[in-house]
């Protein structure tokens, strides 16, 4: 039993107060504790000192080869870590191909960026770091960069147990930091999960319902984060498409205009323009929206939807035209802005960075 009480206390002062207050694991209502205790590697515990230094690093423009671009230059945290830009701006003013993602409830994920390219957090943190169009740094430089700052070699001890910097733990910090990223207590979790009544709007109601059934949107946006994970094409501007030569040839090198998403990585045709299914949670915070910024509002977002995303060789099946009214629509976005969360809202840039 002693064994048994030590193991719990020493496990407790482990884990952050921001995710778990009074020494009671605590996730904001419509997150799972156990889920979210599982999501976290064995190789990379969370500890209060790890998610301090990770927010240094997230917020510090050092990390860049001219110390002019942060993580959270792009990700930010008042738009629910996006920038409000189609694309966003990077090093020299270069334009990463991509529209940057919320990080909100990516402790969850299974694979990262629109491709799925990254199999975790840890792995993902170190390529916009070397990046040429975003921070344009080398590992070496980031390195010798942070190592003669004395305030952050005595944070890598405290974290680390070890004032040498290595690139493995700066992503396991800017890791554990992003892990802390946790959006839920929205109108929606307090209707789901017996709040007050009128938590949610009666429209937002009818919107839920909607989601779940006619819209078909949980198809896809499933589960409490409203994404299962996975790689669809809904057919974002493939009215932009030029097929004229794909047609005659058959080969998929010849679509032009289309960024090939999934496909990249797998080869597999079925996977030509397929999206990783971003989270549906703090959406009313992070337009314009689609893996290229195509899309500027909710309410295009449902129009798109309604007429069955745009037609091309690999839509997914799951993607119809749904003959929404327009009483429909408002129901929808009315839903979709009731998955904005409070809980993570205090999340500021640190005043002041190690010297
Ligand atoms: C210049 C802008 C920019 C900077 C700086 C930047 N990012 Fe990003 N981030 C993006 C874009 C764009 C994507 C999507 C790229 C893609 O899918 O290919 C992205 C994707 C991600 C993702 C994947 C999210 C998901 O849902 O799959 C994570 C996590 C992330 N960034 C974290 C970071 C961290 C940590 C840093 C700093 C080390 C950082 N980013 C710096 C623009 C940026
Ligand atoms: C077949 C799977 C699928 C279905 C069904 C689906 N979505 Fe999506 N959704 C996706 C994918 C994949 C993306 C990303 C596409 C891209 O970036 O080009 C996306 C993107 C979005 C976005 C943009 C999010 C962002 O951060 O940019 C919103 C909003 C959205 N979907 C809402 C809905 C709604 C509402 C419905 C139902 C009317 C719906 N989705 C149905 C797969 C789906």
């Amino acid at each position: 039993m002693p064994i048994r009480l030590t193991f719990l206390s020493v496990l407790l002062v482990a884990l952050p107060i921001a995710v778990y207050s009074g020494g009671i694991p605590r996730v904001p209502l419509g997150h799972d504790e156990i889920r979210y205790l599982n999501s976290i590697p064995k190789d990379n515990p969370l500890t209060q000192t790890k998610i301090a230094l990770g927010k240094l690093l997230f917020f510090d423009k050092r990390l860049s080869r001219d110390g002019s671009i942060a993580c959270g230059s792009c990700h930010q945290p008042h738009r629910a870590f996006t920038d409000g830009h189609v694309l966003p701006t990077g090093i020299d003013g270069q334009t990463p191909k991509r529209n940057a993602p919320t990080l909100i409830n990516r402790a969850y994920g299974t694979a990262y960026f629109y491709d799925g390219r990254a199999a975790s957090l840890e792995e993902q943190a170190l390529i916009p770091i070397q990046s040429p169009s975003e921070m344009g740094n080398t590992l070496e430089h980031v390195v010798s960069t942070l190592s003669v700052i004395s305030g952050y070699r005595a944070h890598f001890k405290a974290a680390f147990g070890d004032s040498t910097i290595t690139p493995d733990h700066i992503a396991k910090a800017l890791a554990a930091f992003e892990r802390t990223l946790i959006s839920g207590e929205s109108p929606y979790d307090l209707f789901e999960y017996g709040g007050p009544k009128g938590a949610m709007s009666k429209s937002a109601i009818r919107g839920l319902r909607l989601f779940r059934t006619k819209a078909r949107c949980t198809l896809c946006h499933m589960g409490f984060n409203y994404t299962d994970e996975d790689f669809h094409n809904i057919g974002t501007s493939w009215d932009r498409a030029d097929l004229s030569t794909y047609e005659k040839t058959g080969n998929l090198k010849d679509i032009k205009g289309i960024d090939p998403g999934r496909y990249a990585q797998t080869k597999k045709p079925e996977h030509f323009g397929a999206m990783k299914t971003p989270t549906l949670r703090e959406v009313a915070r992070t337009a314009p929206y689609m893996h290229n910024g195509s899309i500027k509002t909710l309410q295009e977002i449902i129009e798109f939807y309604d007429k069955g995303g745009t037609p091309n060789p690999f839509l997914d099946e799951l993607i119809t035209p749904l003959n929404l009214t327009d009483a429909e629509k408002q129901d929808l976005i009315a839903f979709l802005k009731a998955l904005n969360g409070i809980n993570w809202l205090h999340i500021e840039p640190p005043f002041k960075f190690p010297k």
